[in-house]
């Protein structure tokens, strides 16, 4: 038997869901997700802080210098705040994967502010691989807040890197 609080709350929630999303048929197999490009950022770094081993891993600190971002949707500079608070883990020594936690403050070109933060994983070929989320206020900008994306960062020596992103769209067409 269903506890009495839990139906309730079932249905509260079927309800609110309901409200929020189209009703979508079902189907057999599973449908993968397409996507589309969202931007490319290319950012400088204004040092390298190296904090050392701790609980969780070693730690660095490498603080946003300056950058700047382009897509089809948003261009406009990165601010000099933020960071990637890296982190490599605790087997470093046996295991190289690092794993990045980076907050940026994009200015766009007509005066806006976006707040980006992405976390990931190193891959075996030396890229970076990252999901990012968005906080926008700007009306212009809100749909950002519902994005769910993935990105990969370059490093481009000295002291730079390249992340592409693309945002995930419904699946086209179907799938057997
Ligand atoms: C970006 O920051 C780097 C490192 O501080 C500096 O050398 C470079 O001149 C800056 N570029 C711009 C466009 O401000
Ligand atoms: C990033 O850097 C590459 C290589 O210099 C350049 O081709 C590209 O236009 C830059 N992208 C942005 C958004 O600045
Ligand atoms: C790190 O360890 C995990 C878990 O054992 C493994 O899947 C992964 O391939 C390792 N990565 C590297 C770079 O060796």
């Amino acid at each position: 038997m269903m506890p009495r609080l839990f139906s309730k709350f079932l249905f509260f929630f079927m309800f609110l869901a309901g409200m929020c999303t189209t009703t979508v048929a079902a189907h057999k197999y599973p449908k993968p997700p397409s996507l589309a490009f969202l931007y490319q950022v290319n950012i400088t770094a204004g040092g390298f802080y190296n904090i050392g081993p701790g609980p969780k891993g070693r730690r660095a600190v490498i603080p946003i210098a300056n950058g700047t971002f382009a897509g089809p949707q948003l261009k406009g500079t990165v601010l000099p705040v933020g960071g990637d608070w890296a982190l490599a883990d605790a087997n470093y020594l046996v295991n190289g994967t690092l794993f990045p936690d980076v907050r940026q403050t994009f200015l766009t070109d007509d005066g806006e502010y976006i707040q980006v933060f992405e976390t990931g994983a190193s891959q075996s070929d030396g890229t970076v691989f990252v999901r990012l989320t968005y906080e926008a206020s700007s009306l212009k900008y809100y749909w950002l807040n519902a994005v769910v994306a993935i990105g990969i960062i370059y490093q481009v020596p000295p002291n730079s890197i390249t992340i592409d992103t693309w945002q995930m769209v419904p699946p086209s067409g179907p799938t057997k």
